[in-house]
């Protein structure tokens, strides 16, 4: 019976201004094992942590992603197991639904032959998930640069040279991304409009030129970060912390409630002892992480 092993990495939104559109994958990964059998749906999910939140049975979203897949391409396997490993943290802002789906739409489409190119499974996660940024980081890797514009997916994706590092700080509760987007004014005044276009427009020529000079004054937001930052602990402080000890620029990941900055890769270990010296008394049940930028995105390594 078929049989297949999927990497998918964890990824952070918006970096910033680019809500809904910039994404960065991170050195955190979901693996997704799926195996075609004789009958009925097995999912094992083998740490404790995620049991609590992702469901084992026909609701689980990586089986509903592939579900999504196998009808569109005419596959019906007889049964299916499935067996999922999740370092991405679920609800704290680290692209987990995204990885997910693109990790259950990426082995469906091997198991049933390859019939969708990228850009199709690409349209298809973005359906799935309603933006496009993460699961445009999640299946491209590196920096990604995504628009979901009349039912299509345009993006690209810009290879980090290991110049970069990105710190996570991410709390012990959840926000869900529903409730961070229900924050939202359904408007913005214009000033705010021309505010987040500039930054988001900078930030893609500081990241993709690699002159990281501007990165501290691109990063700003005045979409969505003003109107979530109050569902995280600290967030000013944490904030003025990153920057005085050097950070290129600390933005909300995704809809939060995890923080990310992105540190030079040369200042990075004396960067994160600062930075744990601070949040072990601060913060002591939050999880810090100094992670690579991901360049390869979805991959099948089985
Ligand atoms: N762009 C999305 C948001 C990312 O900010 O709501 C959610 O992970």
């Amino acid at each position: 019976m078929a049989k297949i092993k999927v990497r998918v990495p964890g990824s952070s939104a918006n970096m910033g201004p680019g809500f809904d559109s910039l994404g960065l994958a991170l050195t955190i990964y979901n693996y997704i094992e799926v195996e075609e059998t004789e009958q009925g749906l097995s999912i094992v999910i083998s740490d404790a942590e995620t049991k609590e939140f992702l469901p084992t049975d026909e609701k689980n979203l990586v089986y509903k992603s592939m579900k999504y897949l196998f009808e569109k391409a005419g596959h019906t396997p007889k049964g299916l197991k499935l067996t999922l490993t999740s370092e991405v943290p679920v609800t704290r802002g680290l692209g987990s639904s995204s990885a997910c789906i693109i990790g259950g739409l990426v082995a469906a489409n091997e198991l049933s032959g390859r019939k969708f190119s990228p850009r199709e499974i690409m349209t298809m996660a973005t359906k799935i998930e309603g933006h496009s940024d993460n699961v445009c980081a999640a299946f491209l890797g590196g920096f990604t640069v995504s628009v979901f514009d009349k039912d299509e997916v345009f993006y690209y994706s810009h290879k980090i040279n290991g110049d970069l590092k990105c710190l996570v700080l991410i709390p012990d509760y959840a926000v869900t991304t529903q409730k961070a987007r229900n924050t939202l004014p359904g408007y913005y005044p214009k000033r705010d409009v021309a505010f987040n276009i500039s930054h988001a427009a900078l930030l893609v020529a500081s990241m993709v030129s690699g002159n990281y000079d501007n990165l501290l004054c691109a990063i700003d937001d005045r979409v969505h970060e003003p109107y979530r930052k109050i569902f995280i602990d600290g967030y000013q402080k944490l904030y003025n912390k990153l920057r005085t000890y050097g950070s290129l620029g600390t933005f909300i990941s995704g809809s939060g409630p995890t923080l990310a900055s992105i540190i030079e890769a040369d200042d990075a270990e004396s960067f994160l002892e600062d930075i744990k010296e601070y949040t072990d008394k601060a913060f002591p049940t939050w999880s810090v992480k100094l992670l690579d930028i991901d360049n390869e995105g979805a991959k099948i390594i089985e």
